[in-house]
């Protein structure tokens, strides 16, 4: 970065240049060049919307176009330098302009402000931000209703409290995830929806004299309408808070996945392995196998997290319109957005590159006494006992089966029959895990045929999405 002389674009009445802290405190060219691709969108079209208003003349506009290119270009490039003394993204770019086409680039900033300009550019990119997510979003659903296809059947203990409950399948476990990730993209779709109308216009915050054409704008940028009071166009970050809080919940529900991979991969439960690919080594312990990306998968929520609740602290009580508090809206938000573009991939990638143990799965599936409902449930529809006694006699059987030590399927009729002498030998076939799980046939309930169809659902739908997209 070179420092220009200070105050190149609005030192008209200043006699000093700024403290060097003030520079630096007041800069934010070192994280909102990230806007440039955004800023150059929003500059030709409000040059082009200029010159079709009669406000410059077409040829002024054709040079602006062409000069906003070329530092698109010089960006892309990696050669544009960019200057701290020129503050921030648009100025830089519009003293580059000034430099490539003359005179001309000073007509640029007519019926505009820094204040419309930042709040179009944030917009767009927050918004290029929601579309990548949604793209991501969905193929970590494809990697997981394929693997939930697979398994529809495969065996595991469901939980409650980390203590085994009932015996679900795997595949039911991994559709929940899918049906969490659609509701976040549903999140994503609707903040995208109120985001999408043009700040730009609204000038520094009270509209302009000048004959504008906003519906202009906002259409070559490809917002829905205009935003109608220009105060709330340049004081209003509430699209990013509300982008942030989808992305929070989404990486709370990444969490929580990346938590059960960690847990899964414990020797202790071995219920799933992943391939060299997603796991690290030890540099001193040489039989580790660590799911670093599952961890840190796990912990970005913290800094996304941060960031949302750091922008509603930013922005509360903040009267209206512009302050330069809202600069402080940026740094965080790029962060937690790229901070979630890695955890979607790392996810996408270790969901397809996981692969359970059945085996191991299917065993834990049939330790604590999973099946008890089952058992349960077959005292209230064959012996016509309301549930809650069908509860307390299953309770007694439980107990009986753990002081032998065994589980409920070795328990013998004769032991049963001392709790309650009504049942019959039919109370083995729902003592099984296979039994209990296809037995759960309501709807959205664990029933490897539920499952299955669910999942095609899912893998049709996502398809069908593709194709249109
Ligand atoms: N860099 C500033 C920001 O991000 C741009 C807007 C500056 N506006 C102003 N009135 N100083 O908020």
């Amino acid at each position: 970065m070179t420092d220009k002389p200070a105050n190149a674009m609005w030192g008209g009445r200043f006699a000093m240049s700024p403290a060097e802290i003030m520079q630096e405190i007041n800069a934010s060219i070192g994280f909102d060049k990230a806007l440039a691709p955004q800023d150059i969108r929003g500059s030709k079209a409000h040059a082009e919307m200029l010159a079709e208003a009669g406000i410059i003349t077409k040829s002024d506009a054709r040079e602006i176009a062409k000069g906003l290119d070329k530092i698109k270009a010089e960006i892309d490039a990696g050669t544009f330098t960019f200057s701290r003394a020129l503050e921030d993204v648009h100025m830089n770019v519009e003293s580059r302009l000034k430099d490539i086409i003359g005179a001309a680039a000073g007509r640029l900033h007519t019926a505009r402000s820094r204040n419309d300009q930042v709040a179009t550019d944030f917009r767009l990119f927050v918004r290029d931000a929601i579309d990548g997510i949604d793209v991501a979003l969905a193929a970590v659903q494809q990697a997981l209703a394929e693997k939930a296809e697979a398994h529809a059947a495969t065996v595991m203990p469901g939980f409650t409290h980390l203590q085994p409950a009932q015996p679900v399948t795997f595949g039911h476990h991994l559709l929940a995830y899918v049906e969490m990730i659609g509701r976040d993209r549903g999140r994503f779709a609707d903040a995208r929806k109120r985001l999408n109308e043009s700040p730009l216009g609204s000038a520094a915050l009270a509209g302009t004299s000048f004959p504008i054409d906003r519906e202009k704008t906002a259409e070559a940028l490809g917002f829905d309408r205009p935003m109608a009071n220009s105060l709330d166009g340049v004081s209003d970050r509430d699209f990013a808070m509300e982008t942030l809080a989808a992305a929070t919940i989404t990486a709370v529900h990444f969490s929580r996945l990346a938590e059960e991979i960690v847990i899964w991969m414990t020797p202790q439960f071995g219920f799933v392995k992943l391939s060299d690919r997603f796991t690290t080594g030890s540099s001193i312990m040489p039989q580790k196998r660590n799911p670093d990306a599952a961890e840190l998968a796990r912990a970005k929520v913290g800094r996304i997290a941060s960031a949302f609740q750091g922008l509603v602290i930013v922005m509360k009580g903040l009267p209206l319109a512009y302050s330069k508090d809202m600069q402080e809206d940026k740094e965080t938000t790029f962060d937690a957005l790229s901070s979630l573009r890695l955890v979607m991939a790392a996810m996408a990638g270790m969901i397809s590159d996981l692969e359970p143990n059945a085996d191991a799965m299917r065993a834990a599936a049939g330790r604590g006494y999973s099946t008890a409902t089952d058992l349960a449930d077959w005292l209230v529809r064959e012996l016509k006992m309301p549930f809650r006694d069908a509860h307390h006699v299953t309770g007694s059987i439980v107990k009986a089966a753990e002081t032998k030590g065994i589980d409920l399927e070795q328990l013998s009729l004769e032991e049963m029959q001392k709790v309650e002498p009504r049942i019959t030998k039919a109370v083995f076939s729902v003592l099984s895990v296979e039994n209990s799980v296809k037995s759960r046939t309501s709807y959205g309930g664990t029933a490897p045929q539920n499952v299955a169809k669910m999942a095609r659902q899912w893998l049709r739908r996502l398809e069908k999405a593709r194709q249109k997209g």
